[in-house]
């Protein structure tokens, strides 16, 4: 009994919250299925965000369908940090963990493909599947093509690194070379560290990693130049005493490419979350 009061109080509360978007009711009249299938929300794109927005819709028994091509930003890397609850764990198995919770959702579809068109029925390009405010069309891993409707559209596509093509930057990006202290950094904390950044970026740089690492040289890649430095004092005024006073060195020569000496992955804890990973690069 005690429950069902509750319940019912509660349920006062949200409807006088969510009186205000009445055009939500509206969506409710049109959900009944249509011929190909119309879905409350498309989901381009299966990352944590992705996932995330299935969570939320699929709870209040939206109708939903997520399209993953599966390329995700942090495919290179280890291990994922700073995501709490999910410290250390590796970026597909946290993926799975999330499909596996979203699959007790029946409004919840998960499928492989990729997205490529989206059209908007309010757009001069006439929406094919009828009814639907949006036609979204994609290609399956088998190759066929499947077109449904939707009413909403979550783009959760991330975003693509573009990495210098010297050689060994990309081959062993997210493996001891990293750009975010939060994601990498305490597991290299101690550690002899370059920042790889031009001129200008440098002391900030080395601001956002001082309670990690202070035996660090800033390789600037020919960019200490009059013109860079006059650009630096603005952006960073003192910088030059900054590094000084932290001892940090600046390597000017191009870099040609990098090589791997030591790899930090190879002495992994099996259960804890953070440990150190000691990787050695060297430019040859
Ligand atoms: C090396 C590295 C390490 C990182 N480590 C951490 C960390 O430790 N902690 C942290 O919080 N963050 C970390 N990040 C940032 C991390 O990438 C993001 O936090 C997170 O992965 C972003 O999730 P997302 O869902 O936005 O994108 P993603 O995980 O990249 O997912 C986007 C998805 O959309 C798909 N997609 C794109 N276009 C289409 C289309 N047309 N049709 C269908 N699907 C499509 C892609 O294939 C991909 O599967 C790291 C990044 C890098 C590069
Ligand atoms: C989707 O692709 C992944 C590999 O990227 C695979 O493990 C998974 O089984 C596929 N899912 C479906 C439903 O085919
Ligand atoms: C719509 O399409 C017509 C014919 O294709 C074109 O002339 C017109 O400029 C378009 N309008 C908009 C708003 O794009
Ligand atoms: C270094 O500078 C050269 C051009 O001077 C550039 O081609 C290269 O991508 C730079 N390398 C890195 C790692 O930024
Ligand atoms: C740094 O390298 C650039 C490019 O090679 C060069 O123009 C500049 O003079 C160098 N700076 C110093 C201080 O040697």
């Amino acid at each position: 009994m005690g429950f069902i009061k509750v319940a019912a109080a509660l349920q006062l509360i949200l409807s006088s919250i969510s009186a205000a978007p009445t055009g939500v009711i509206g969506l409710e009249k049109n959900a009944v299925s249509q011929s190909p299938i119309v879905y409350d929300a498309v989901i381009v794109g299966g990352g944590p965000a992705g996932l995330s927005a299935v969570s939320g819709l699929a709870r209040v028994r939206r109708k939903v369908l997520l399209i993953d091509s599966g390329e995700y930003r942090n495919d290179p890397t280890r291990h994922m940090h700073d995501v709490i609850g999910a410290d250390g764990l590796s970026p597909p198995f946290f993926r799975w963990k999330a499909r596996g919770q979203l699959a007790y959702y029946e409004s919840a579809s998960l499928i492989n493909g990729t997205v490529t068109t989206i059209k908007a029925a309010t757009s001069n390009i006439t929406s094919t599947v009828q009814d639907a405010p949006f036609t979204v069309r994609a290609t399956l891993p088998s190759g066929e093509e499947r077109t449904v409707g939707a009413r909403g559209i979550i783009l959760a596509t991330g975003l693509r690194d573009i990495i210098p093509d010297t050689p060994g930057l990309q081959q062993n990006w997210g493996k001891g070379i990293y750009w975010c202290p939060w994601c990498d950094g305490n597991e290299h904390a101690d550690q002899a560290l370059g920042i790889l950044s031009p001129l200008i970026d440098a002391a900030s740089s080395v601001q956002e990693i001082s309670t990690l690492n202070s035996d660090i040289i800033a390789f600037v890649n020919g960019t200490y130049t009059p013109e860079a430095r006059a650009a630096t004092e603005k952006k960073f005024p003192n910088w030059e005493k900054y590094l000084e006073l932290r001892n940090i060195k600046i390597e000017n020569r191009t870099i040609a490419g990098l090589v791997r000496l030591a790899d930090g992955g190879a002495n992994e804890h099996p259960e804890a979350p953070t440990f150190p990973e000691h990787d050695l690069f060297r430019f040859p």
